[in-house]
Order: C-alpha cells, then structure tokens, then sequence
C-alpha cells in the first residue's frame, strides 16, 4: 500500500498530500462503497462538502473501515446558503452530525460569495472550540484571500483551487505559496474534459516513465507543491491514482506540461457575474429567513 507524505500548514497540522474526493458521488451507497475502498486502498484524506450531499454516506464509511479516527484527515465545506454568522454556526454542527464525527480536521468556505467574514467568524471559533483543526477557504483569488487575512484574526491554511493541465493558474498558485497557504487542487484531471487522459504530450511523459496520464498529471501537481483530491468509484484507478511517488517529472518534463495551459477555467469563472449568480442567487431567500 503507497504510504502518502504528509506537509505541515500554516497552523502546524500534518495533512496528507494525496486524497480521495466525493464530488457528484450523489448515490449514498455508491459513496459510502467508494469511501470504504478508498481507505482499503490507503487514502487517508477525504474530501466532501455540505452541497455534495453526501457527508452521512463518507461518515459511514469511516465508521465501517475500522481505520482509526485520528489516522483520517475528514474535510468538509461550508455552503453559500450559510454564510451568515448564525447560520454558519450551525451549519458547521449539522456537518459534523450528518458526518457523525466529534471533530473535523478541515472546513473551508466553500465559495468566496456573500457574507464571508460572518460565516470566517464562526470558523474561527469552532476551531479555537477544538471543533475543527484547521480552517480554509474554497475558490478565493488572491485578493479576496488577502482581504479576508487582513479583516479575520486566524489566516486559513488552505484555499482549494481548479487547477488541471488546462486550467494551471501559475500566478494564484504563486501567491498562495508565498502567503503560506496551502494550494490544494480541485478537477485535477479537469474531470476528463479536452481528452486530458489521451493527450500526446502528457501521453509521452507517461511512457517515458512507465505510468498513466492520470499518474503523471497528479505527479506535476504534487511537484507543483499541490495537494491533490482525485475522484475515482473505481478500484483500480483508486490504487493507480495513488501510485505517485516513486517517479520524478524532469524539468523539461514540468516545461512540456506548462505549456499545455490553456488559461481558462474549465468549468467557471468564478469573478463572471453570470457565474456568481447562478452559485448564490438561489442561496439569497434561504439567507433572509
Ligand atoms: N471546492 C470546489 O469548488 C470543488 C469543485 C469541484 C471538485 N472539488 C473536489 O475535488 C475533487 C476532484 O475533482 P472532480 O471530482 O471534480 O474531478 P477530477 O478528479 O478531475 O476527475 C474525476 C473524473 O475522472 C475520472 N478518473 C479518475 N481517475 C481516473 C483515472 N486514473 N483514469 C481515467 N479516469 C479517471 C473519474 O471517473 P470514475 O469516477 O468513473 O473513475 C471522474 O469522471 C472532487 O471530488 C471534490 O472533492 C471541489
């Protein structure tokens, strides 16, 4: 079984830099089945979030494994439709029963929408609670980041972030890094889109070393300094997925995949106003209650 490395972030927890994601995994027994075989396999981070619907399923997994609590790395997100003070508090209970956990090890803020700074607060007194052990954000620029660090009084650890072949993000990544939060990357595979498994340049690396695409995508990710959350329900791509330490990317190798960006999202942007509307309009009834 692949032993995964784990870094240190900013608060001085340890978090694995390989893990396992449940996003459009909407079945619940399909999920819980993924998650159990994924911690068969050896993840020991899982990725889910309040809007995947799927957090009693990832729980129960965790329950049913048998793996030690403390040997899991959970992560869940906090929803749009919560970004109040108020309701954050109680949407970070609600994950943490539906999950059926006494405590998480990462929440984030889903999206950087609406009333950020209530809902940071009520993150950062869950984790000063003990509640959580690190607190993050989700799809924040660097702006936003900035300005949430210089309103709040616990900075985050993380900001997961699209970042795939086609979509790299050299500057956002840089930022990050250089404010010492952790880039942890979403859709690394772009979810298949552009052919980025059959692609003939990440097709070449992949035979000079022996490995998959798949491998040699994640592999330029962690040399990247990124963590990485690829979503498999299957077996075999869930071991072949985590096969990634035992081979190096040369640097012409990390140069050849450079140049495959595209510098577009490859779902949304999430500074369009269309985008922005469509993420949190529908949250803005749910908010005035
Ligand atoms: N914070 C956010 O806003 C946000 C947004 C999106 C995603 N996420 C997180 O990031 C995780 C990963 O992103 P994602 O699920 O959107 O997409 P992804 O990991 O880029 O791609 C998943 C797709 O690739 C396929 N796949 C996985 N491994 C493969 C392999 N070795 N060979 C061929 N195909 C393979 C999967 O198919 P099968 O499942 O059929 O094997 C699935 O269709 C999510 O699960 C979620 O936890 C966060």
């Amino acid at each position: 079984m692949t032993n995964v490395p784990t870094i240190k972030l900013n608060n001085g927890v340890e978090m694995p830099q390989l893990g396992f994601g449940v996003f459009q995994v909407p079945d619940l027994a399909e999920c819980e089945a993924a998650v159990l075989a994924a911690l068969k396999a050896g993840y020991r981070l899982l990725d889910t979030a309040t809007a995947y619907r799927n957090e009693e399923a990832v729980g129960r997994a965790i329950q049913k494994s048998g793996v030690p609590r403390d040997e899991i790395f959970v992560t869940s997100k906090l929803w749009v439709s919560d970004f109040t003070y108020d309701r954050a508090k109680k949407g970070i209970d609600a994950s943490l029963q539906r999950l059926g956990l006494d405590y998480l090890d990462l929440y984030l803020l889903h999206q950087p929408y609406g009333d950020t700074m209530g809902a940071w607060r009520a993150l950062e007194e869950a984790y000063q609670a003990g509640k959580i052990r690190a607190i993050g954000v989700s799809n924040f620029y660097a702006d936003q980041l900035k300005n949430l660090e210089l309103t709040m009084n616990v900075k985050p650890v993380v900001n997961q972030i699209e970042v795939n072949p086609w979509y790299q993000q050299p500057t956002e990544v840089a930022f990050n890094q250089s404010d010492d939060v952790r880039v942890e990357a979403w859709a690394p595979f772009a979810e298949g889109q552009h052919g980025v498994f059959t692609d003939p340049a990440i097709t070449a690396i992949a035979q000079a070393h022996g490995k998959t695409t798949g491998q040699v995508i994640l592999r330029w990710l962690l040399q990247r300094g990124i963590t990485v959350i690829p979503k498999s329900v299957h077996r075999e791509r869930m071991v072949e997925n985590m096969d990634v330490f035992d081979f190096e990317l040369s640097p012409a190798e990390m140069q050849a995949m450079a140049a495959l960006d595209r510098q577009e999202s490859q779902f949304f942007d999430h500074r369009d106003p269309v985008t922005i509307e469509q993420i949190f309009g529908s949250s803005l009834k749910q908010l005035k209650e």
